[in-house]
């Protein structure tokens, strides 16, 4: 250690390093730290040094030979489950050897280690889990959420992607099982965005299931009880969040599949408080208008000429309805006129002014129009140009409804987000079948190449990752104290101005998920552009955005440790 005397051969033993101000631990503790551990990567003078002789087989590998390794062993196991525990036990091993494989092989990996198989695991998380990542707080924690968070051993923690498992992706209540959102989420805010794994943090509030099979399983991890609502629900909630502000200045907290109930409540009472967005309104909302933007590219037309159907009328339909409107008025649209372009569709049919049963977030995309039972009925009636499922059904876009787009619209754009697959409104096949291949398709889990006559597309995937890491790097890089809707439309634009001519040539809507991190660079720097724009910002206004936040990404290299 830089000709430090250090007692290489005591395991357990800590040392502070001369070169560096942080204490590094010696012998099976380094290994076992997934955050320092380099595995047979560690050189001979390290082993020497820290402890680590004899604990590691004799011969020294690259970082580069690990990943080799690594990705050819997760590509042999049998199923993607098995992908996703290979790769969870490598990020519990060594992060950095994690992070080096999924940027590495990111739209291979994604897939595994976000949707659709994070939903699987979700789903068999009482059998796979292995070892605590994050933090669970629960309702028997009230009155000592600020004690509990100081048990993170982490000061500078500058996201928290927080859930209470009410509504993981389409597949519902799964209580804590829903953890792997979060923990999935934040590995995309560092591969995708560079934020640096240390100032992620995971966090399932536990207020109960109402899932009957989750409560009647032994395997069950949560409490099992059912859920806590009303005040007790928000005081625990609002105890979260300023115990959150208190332990880590400045952190920003992003809300993840809360039940609708919930998530619209909770956002309005926070977002001009503290630094708080939701993905599901907020993020989808932004890489769905990415999608439109460049659709619309595609076809040389307008937005604010379109009308828009939303299959749906839940966090993710209003979420992106709003953002539509915001688009629109910035093209010189009224905002009634813009909100009357945007149509939504619930589990009671079209949403209509004479309805009495419409919760809030329903009520302004409640237009003056005769009931209608379902969705055929109102492509018929409203003859959209746009039609997007955000409803968790499969298969509604039936034949019949994509045919009767297609008989009136040149190149109907057709979004089918729900998540995972199982749940996708129409596969990539059918739209393309039912349309004439005439379609422009983006689906929210990915779909593999379509043959359509002579041509093959490659449908985009409506990821919210190709925004959310963006933004939260550009909310860290610019010290933001808020998340904005002009955020997200700036998000939106850099997006969508990032998907070129090849990408349509294949019918994508959306950038090659392998440029992922420069996209998220230049999503993160119009989003801190906008934050100094708008006095939101706390750091210093650098000379040159990009640079000064591509120069703060993280990437996964071994550290030297002599
Ligand atoms: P939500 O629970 O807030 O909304 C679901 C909506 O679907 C509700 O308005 C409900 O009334 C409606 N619905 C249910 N059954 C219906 C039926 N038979 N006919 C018409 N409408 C029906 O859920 P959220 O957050 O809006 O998510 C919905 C789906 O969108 C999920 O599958 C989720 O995974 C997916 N999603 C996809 C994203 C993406 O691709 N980027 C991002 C966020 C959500």
């Amino acid at each position: 250690m830089n000709g430090h005397p250090v007692s290489g051969g005591v395991p357990n033993m800590a040392v502070k390093k001369a070169s560096h101000s942080f204490i590094i631990p010696t012998g099976l503790d380094l290994l076992r730290d997934p955050a320092l551990n380099k595995g047979r990567a560690f050189s001979a003078e390290e082993r020497d040094v820290l402890g680590l002789r004899g604990l590691l087989p004799p011969k020294v590998t690259t970082l580069e030979e690990q990943a080799e390794f690594i990705i050819t062993n997760v590509r042999s196991k049998p199923s993607d489950l098995d992908r996703y525990n290979s790769l969870i036990g490598l990020q519990d091993r060594n992060e950095t050897l994690f992070y080096r494989v999924l940027i590495e092989h990111l739209s291979e990996l994604l897939p595994i280690v976000y949707t659709p198989t994070v939903g699987l695991a979700c789903q068999r998380y009482g059998h796979i889990y292995r070892r605590s990542r994050g933090m669970y707080i629960s309702d028997g924690d009230k009155g000592h959420v600020r004690e509990i968070l100081g048990n993170w051993p982490v000061d500078d923690v500058r996201v928290i992607v927080v859930t209470d498992g009410e509504r993981i992706l389409g597949l519902g209540d799964l209580g804590v099982h829903g953890m792997g959102i979060p923990i999935g989420k934040l590995s995309i805010y560092t591969a995708c965005a560079g934020v640096k794994p240390s100032q992620c943090l995971p966090i399932t509030i536990d207020v109960g299931t109402n899932n009957k099979a989750l409560l009647g399983d032994p395997r069950y991890l949560g409490l099992p009880h059912e859920r806590i609502r009303g005040d007790e629900y928000d005081a625990l909630i609002d105890e979260f969040i300023y115990a959150a502000q208190d332990r880590f200045p400045n952190v920003l907290i992003q809300f993840e599949d809360f039940g609708n109930a919930n998530a619209f409540r909770l956002l309005e009472k926070y977002k001009d408080k503290v630094c708080v967005f939701n993905d599901d309104i907020q993020g989808t909302a932004a890489v769905s208008l990415a999608g439109i933007m460049s659709a619309l590219r595609m076809k040389d037309a307008k937005l604010s000429d379109q009308t828009i159907v939303l299959f749906g009328a839940g966090e993710a339909a209003t979420g992106i309805s709003d953002l539509i409107v915001l688009a629109m008025m910035k093209e010189g649209m009224e905002e009634a006129a813009a909100r009357q372009r945007c149509w939504l569709i619930d589990s009671k049919g079209l949403v209509v002014k004479s309805r009495t049963d419409l919760v809030s977030h329903k009520q302004a995309y409640a237009h003056d129009h005769e009931p209608l039972p379902d969705l055929l009925s109102a492509v018929l009636a409203l003859r959209p140009t746009i039609l997007i499922g955000a409803s968790g059904q499969t298969s509604a876009f039936t034949k019949a409804v994509l045919s009767s787009m297609s008989s009136y619209e040149a190149r109907p754009i057709i979004f089918a987000l729900s998540n995972p697959t199982s749940q996708s409104e129409c596969t990539a096949e059918e739209a393309y079948n039912s349309t004439d291949g005439r379609a422009i398709f983006a689906s929210g889990s990915p779909f593999g190449a379509v043959t359509f006559g002579d041509r093959t597309f490659t449908p985009g995937q409506s990821n919210n990752a190709y925004v959310f890491p963006g933004v939260g790097l550009g909310i860290i890089a610019s010290g933001a104290t808020r998340v904005t809707a002009e955020m997200f439309f700036e998000a939106a634009k850099t997006l969508s101005n990032e998907t070129t001519a090849d990408d349509f040539a294949i019918g994508r809507v959306f950038p090659s998920f392998d440029r992922a991190r420069e996209v998220s660079a230049k999503i993160a720097t119009a989003v801190a552009k906008v934050a100094f724009r708008s006095g939101l910002a706390t750091n210093e206004e650098p000379s040159n955005f990009l640079s000064s936040i591509k120069a703060q990404m993280y990437e996964p290299v071994y550290k030297s440790y002599v």
